[in-house]
């Protein structure tokens, strides 16, 4: 019996939706007190009803006349918040009031009203029209004591709802005010995001975004750009690791002639030719220290040089830079000026990486079978992968892999066999993580993840301040940021 109990609590606990919870709730109810019919109104704060689910009762009975009486002992628990437990109704004296009971042919009746912290927000109601006395106290204090669990998993659930319509229409309203189109997700995370973008794209302010490679960082930055009054201006993105140093500093701020050798003419720099506009830092901890100082400068005062030139200009562009890597800790290691973090951390924009969002990749899943040109759809099977698979390339990769399976899938629906073969390996190692390697690797990788759950436990441990875990674990923080690297584990997972 208790075990059952467990299980009821577990399955109705485990339901997000209102309808369902009261539903389960309902049977569960019947099973356990021999109960006919049963009933469920809820009633918001002014009173109203907001919901109702039923058992064995049809619309039709509902309406009928006859369930008036119903209704009379429904009003009167919930005018008195005190549970009534009749054994023949026919002789109760609330009811002879208002019906003639003989008609009614209810015979036993537990109503209860469903109360959170004292306050009544809803009623149960339940009965046998063949049978007296069904009921037994036993019956009624155990249904009065589970009616208690009800409420609580039925305003909880109530909670949730108001919480996603809340965050549906504030999704909403962002999206027909902005222009979010490209940007794909309803994680409350990333609706937050989007909240911040359109909070800020008006600021001038220097934005930090961080996360894993293939999070959005440029897609997030472009929204910013093209939502805000400088989108008629210039959008320039710029990897700060894809240039030689002489070579970003000049494509930035220009050069005079003869600064360098191949310097054969003077060259308008981005600061310049952006001016209005956004410059896209993208990797921005791979700037040399040298570029550091000339990018505080201009990020301070708003001038530059251009290279071997003695020109003081000045240019409004606003700056956004992003970083997969953990500046605090670059900073900490002396490799990332203190004061330019800083000043470019004047709003920081976290982005999630796609496990943490698991939830948006059906949808993702669409945009890009539509952007890649794929009008078929995709098995079952197909999808049930797609969504275990850990994505460490985050939504760049799982773009990779719809791309991909689209061609090869041609006119057919996209099934396994058109993901690549790492995900059906990710699914086997599930089953048997050592199938298929010798001794020497299987060792080896299972010594690799021993490091990893290491590093993630202190990681848990630190909330995320990797210098912390380092100490506690007793290993050299470079030494501890290599092996992240290694593992590709992002230290804002675990704040
Ligand atoms: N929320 C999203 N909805 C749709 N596409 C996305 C989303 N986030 C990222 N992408 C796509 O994933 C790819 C990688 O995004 P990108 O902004 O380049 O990531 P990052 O700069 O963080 O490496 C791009 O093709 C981008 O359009
Ligand atoms: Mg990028």
């Amino acid at each position: 019996m208790q075990d059952h109990l467990l299980e009821i609590s577990k399955n109705i606990l485990a339901e997000s939706d209102v309808d369902l919870v009261l539903t389960l709730a309902i049977d569960h109810m019947l099973e356990l007190t021999g109960a006919e019919r049963g009933l469920i109104i809820l009633f918001d704060d002014k009173g109203n009803e907001i919901f109702q689910t039923a058992r064995r009762l049809s619309k039709k009975d509902i309406e009928h006349p006859k369930f008036q009486v119903s209704f009379t002992i429904i009003h009167h628990v919930r005018s008195t918040g005190q549970p009534l437990c009749l054994q023949n109704a026919f002789e109760d004296s609330t009811l002879q009031k208002s019906e003639s009971a003989a008609r009614l042919k209810i015979l036993s009746v537990i109503c209860l009203p469903l109360l959170l912290h004292e306050k009544l927000f809803g009623v149960l109601y339940l009965d046998n029209r063949t049978v007296e006395g069904i009921f037994e106290k036993s019956a009624c204090d155990f249904a009065t004591r589970f009616a208690d669990f009800v409420s609580l998993a039925a305003f909880n659930s109530l909670e949730r709802k108001k919480l996603t319509n809340r965050l549906e229409s504030l999704e909403q309203e962002l999206r027909i005010k902005y222009d979010f189109t490209a940007i794909i997700g309803h994680h409350p995370q990333l609706v937050k995001t989007l909240k911040i973008i359109s909070q800020i794209a008006e600021a001038d302010a220097t934005v930090l975004i961080y996360g894993e490679s293939g999070t959005g960082k440029e897609l997030v930055a472009r929204a910013l750009h093209f939502n805000s009054s400088r989108r008629d201006k210039p959008f320039v993105p710029i990897n700060c690791s894809a240039f030689q140093e002489n070579l970003i500093e000049s494509e930035l701020f220009g050069h005079s002639k003869g600064a360098f050798t191949g310097a054969y003419r003077d060259k308008i720099g981005w600061f310049q030719k952006a001016d209005g506009g956004t410059i896209f830092l993208d990797e921005i901890s791979e700037m040399s220290p040298a570029l550091q100082a000339k990018l505080l400068r201009v990020l301070q005062s708003g001038e530059f040089s251009p290279v071997g030139s003695a020109k003081i200009l000045k240019s409004f562009v606003r700056i956004v830079a992003a970083t997969n890597r953990d500046l605090p800790t670059l900073v900490q290691h002396g490799s990332f000026r203190e004061d330019l973090y800083y000043r470019l951390n004047v709003i920081d924009i976290p982005l999630p990486q796609l496990r943490e969002r698991k939830s948006d990749i059906p949808l993702l899943i669409d945009h890009f079978l539509d952007k890649f040109g794929h009008h078929h759809s995709i098995r079952q099977k197909a999808l049930d992968m797609l969504l275990q698979y850990d994505y460490p390339g985050n939504i760049r990769e799982l773009e990779n892999i719809i791309e991909r399976a689209a061609i090869l899938a041609r006119e057919k629906s996209i099934d396994m066999e058109h993901l690549p073969p790492m995900l059906t390996l990710h699914e086997k190692s599930s089953v048997s993580h050592h199938a298929g390697k010798t001794l020497t690797q299987a060792k080896r990788s299972a010594a690799q993840n021993a490091e990893k759950e290491y590093i993630i436990d202190y990681l848990r441990a630190s909330h995320g301040h990797i210098t912390n875990a380092a100490k506690m674990a007793g290993v050299d923080v470079s030494d501890f940021h290599k092996a992240m690297k290694r593992h590709k584990i992002y230290p804002g997972e675990f704040k």
